[in-house]
């Protein structure tokens, strides 16, 4: 590991002099006598402890020292922040431990004393580090291809896959919206002997019927008006590779009939072609509806249906995944903390509770959607269930988060009127810039104030609208 970094905030040259002589061997130092140098010197060198004299002037008031503590944190909550007071000023002390230093120091300085203070802050470090690590090493030990999954019957998923993954039979995938159907069915294709020929998803419920004959077959030239030039369907586009055919329960009978003679012949024709044309294409299909429902009901052909089904996998909905709430929960935090440059540190054991406990209707999706908000909204460093949008019962709130009441106030616990304001302020123009796309004009309109208040207010509380904005790329 490299070696500590400490920083020494104070005013006194010959306390800065002595502090530095004293603890060069220790730790590598770098020092600052005003707020300005300690802001810039943290910018420049990071460091990870910091010496403070709260009393920075010769004004008695210790507004500066208050202020480099909180600016300090802001940009590293890591730090760990040890403030030097006058002695006999245990109120300054503790207000300081309330505003996040992690130890304080009476003068005069004894300088053992202060060393094993360091030493035990460095040390804390170096287990939160680690901590870290681990956490995202036991993050990684769950995935395959992609899926990310520790209960045993995704587990036992991921053996079916590795299973008939090398081999051509036909796979149906069936499980509930958001459940990962079509992240499968890719990994079923990167762990053939297709991978390095195309992977192409359709969605058959999603195409009107009468282009879909199309789009999957092709067609040549005036096959039908607008058809000015020849084209190849899916199906040739996807020859070597897979075919994924997504939502197979809206099909329509004549282009289930279709599909039978490319299951029995291996052979496709275009709308208006004379020639049947040989593709090698495997076959994917999902869908989240009752396929022998269908079946009874005469909407699915029942022979069709055994050629795609030769192997089914039923894909378990979220609620019935065990830890696996809580390890994508964490997945889709450390995403999302790092693409919105936001530090939060994971769930509150409230926030937790609330997501064992919810039937999450959308699944994987709807949890993705739901931290990826609460990510942007959180007010806090630890997501409460308010964040989530999910509620919170009495048990939770003894599970110790002192959750409860309007969702952006719950997550404030200081006393100060000030800071509610500015926790609601926050809440409310998040909450727009949410709903609204990052559109500024829109949220200013609806929040009642003008465009510039607003770009005011978001720079206080350091939101980006381009953060709010859909990403491209990321589904
Ligand atoms: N186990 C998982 N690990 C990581 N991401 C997942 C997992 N399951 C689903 N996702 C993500 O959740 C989202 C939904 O997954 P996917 O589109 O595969 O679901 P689906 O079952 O096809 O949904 P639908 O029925 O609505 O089409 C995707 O962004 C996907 O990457
Ligand atoms: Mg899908």
């Amino acid at each position: 590991m490299s070696r500590t970094t400490l920083l020494i905030v104070d005013d006194e040259e010959a306390i800065l002099k002595q502090l530095t002589w004293a603890f060069k061997n220790d730790f590598t130092i770098v020092s600052a006598r005003n707020p300005d140098e300690a802001l810039s010197a943290q910018t420049a060198k990071k460091p990870d402890l910091m010496i403070l004299d709260l009393s920075l002037t010769d004004n008695p008031d210790v507004l500066e020292g208050f202020q480099v503590l909180e600016s300090a944190l802001q940009t590293n909550p890591r730090l760990k922040v040890i403030v030097i007071t006058g002695h006999d000023d245990s109120e300054n002390a503790l207000n300081a431990m309330r505003n996040g230093a992690y130890d304080f120091y009476a003068k005069p300085v004894v300088i053992d004393e202060l060393r094993v203070i360091l030493k035990r802050a460095s040390y804390l470090l170096s287990l939160e580090k680690e901590l870290d690590d681990l956490r995202e090493q036991s993050l990684e030990g769950h995935e395959f291809e992609g899926i990310v999954a520790m209960s045993e019957n995704m587990l036992s998923t991921f053996d079916t896959i590795k299973r008939v993954a090398p081999t051509d039979v036909a796979v149906l995938i069936t499980g509930e919206s958001g459940t990962g159907k079509e992240l499968l069915a890719m990994a079923i294709h990167r762990r053939s002997p297709r991978r390095s020929s195309p992977f192409v998803p359709i969605n058959c419920g999603a195409i009107p019927e009468n282009l879909l004959e199309s789009e999957l077959f092709g067609h040549e030239k005036g096959a039908f008006t607008g058809a000015h030039v020849a084209r190849p369907g899916k199906f040739e586009v996807a020859d070597g590779g897979t075919i994924f055919l997504d939502e197979i329960g809206e099909l329509p009978q004549p282009l289930q009939v279709k599909l039978l003679r490319f299951l029995q012949d291996q052979v496709i024709e275009r709308i208006g072609g004379r020639e049947p044309i040989q593709v090698s294409v495997r076959i994917v299909a999902a869908t989240n509806r009752d396929l022998s429902k269908m079946i009874e009901d005469g909407s699915f052909r029942e022979d069709l249906f055994y050629r795609i089904n030769a192997i089914n996998i039923d894909l378990p909905p979220l609620r019935e995944r065990g830890n696996d709430i809580l390890l994508l929960g964490m997945r889709f935090l450390h995403h999302y903390k790092r693409e919105y440059s936001r530090n939060i540190k994971g769930f509150s054991k409230a926030a937790q509770h609330a997501l064992f406990r919810y039937e999450w209707p959308g699944n994987v999706r709807e949890l993705e959607n739901r931290v990826k908000r609460a990510v942007i909204m959180a007010a806090g460093n630890i997501i409460q269930p308010g964040d989530l949008d999910l509620s919170c019962t009495e048990d939770d709130k003894g599970a110790g988060s002192g959750d409860g009441g309007p969702a952006a106030l719950s997550r404030f616990t200081g006393r100060s009127l000030k800071g509610a304001r500015d926790t609601v302020e926050r809440h409310l123009i998040a909450n727009a810039l949410v709903r609204l796309g990052g559109n500024v004009s829109a949220a200013a309109q609806e929040l009642d104030i003008s465009r510039p208040t607003l770009h005011d207010l978001m720079k206080k509380h350091g939101l980006n609208p381009e953060d709010f904005r859909e990403r491209k790329g990321r589904k």
